[in-house]
């Protein structure tokens, strides 16, 4: 059965990121003719099986364009729906109402009074991907000067206490592939790295992980809670990363799920993982 898959990118990063580099083989031996595009490309997208969001790295300034775009494209993995929701971050504003153990989040929109933490803190867009626009405070600093700037921007500012345990263990990402568990992999602290040649995200270190019991147990409830919250079912998502980190307590706590443009960590696991991605695909089209 042959069938075309697109991987949709950005301009500058027109191939992806190199994370993909072992999901197109993985998909070409499971029956599908693989490309790349952009997504502003001129291609016409919807006569495609499969067209996954994989490195569309430039959207957080041009949101409205993007979901649009989105929202025309019939084939699309994640789905339209799943993009304009977890493609700004307030999102974990409602897990976080919902019960579960999020970093506390607050949001500022222009207009709004500001406080900041009584420690560290990081000023980041609501939108946004690849660390970019976000900053790290010490405690006691005044981030209005950064806050004006998101606001001038168009984005709404979001403020969290800086989560210290990055700086020694990293975050830990859970990947889940069609709602399963598949790998894991950590990512170095970002705030004072370096931005990436592209322009595009800051430069990431990732390493092979094997995620703690708690962690997973917390990616679990993460998945269950946000497929509940879209009214759809866990295997309905292609992907799903679970980015976790350490509170003061040594307690697990949501950072970030990524449900539309995420690293996958296919250099950092077993090449079995690309095979599961593609398998995962076929099961999106069953
Ligand atoms: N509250 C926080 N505590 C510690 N580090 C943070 C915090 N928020 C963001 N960071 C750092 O900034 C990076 C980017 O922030 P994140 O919320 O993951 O946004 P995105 O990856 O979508 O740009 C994280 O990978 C992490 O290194
Ligand atoms: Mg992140």
């Amino acid at each position: 059965m042959s069938r075309t898959a697109i991987l949709v990118s950005c301009k500058e990063l027109p191939s992806g990121d190199g994370d993909d580099d072992a999901v197109v083989p993985a998909l070409t031996s499971l029956g599908f003719s693989v490309s790349w595009a952009a997504w502003d490309s001129s291609l016409d997208f919807s006569s495609a099986d499969a067209v996954i969001l994989r490195a569309t790295w430039d959207y957080a300034a041009r949101r409205p364009e993007f979901l649009a775009w989105c929202e025309s494209v019939p084939t699309l993995l994640n789905s339209a729906d799943v993009v304009r929701w977890n493609t700004d971050k307030s999102y974990l504003v409602e897990l976080l109402d919902a019960g579960l153990p999020v970093v506390p989040t607050s949001l500022v929109s222009p207009g709004d009074a500001v406080r900041f933490p009584s420690s560290e803190f990081v000023v980041k867009p609501s939108v946004g991907a690849g660390s970019r626009g976000a900053a790290r405070f010490a405690a006691g600093a005044d981030a209005s000067a950064h806050v004006a700037a998101l606001h001038a921007e168009g984005h709404t500012a979001m403020i969290q206490p800086y989560q210290s345990s990055v700086d020694t263990e990293g975050e830990l990402a859970l990947v889940y592939l069609g709602g399963i568990y598949s790998h894991a992999f950590a990512k170095a602290a970002m705030l004072g790295s370096t931005m990436d040649g592209s322009g595009l995200y800051l430069t990431e270190e990732l390493a092979p992980a094997s995620p703690s019991a708690d962690a997973v147990a917390l990616a679990e409830d993460v998945l269950d809670v946000a497929s509940a919250l879209l009214g759809i079912l866990r295997a309905e998502l292609l992907y799903a990363r679970v980015d976790v980190v350490r509170g003061a307590d040594g307690k697990p706590l949501l950072l970030e799920l990524e449900l539309t443009e995420p690293s996958l960590g296919f250099r950092q696991t077993d090449p079995a993982a690309a095979t599961r991605f593609a398998s995962a695909v076929r099961q999106q089209l069953a």
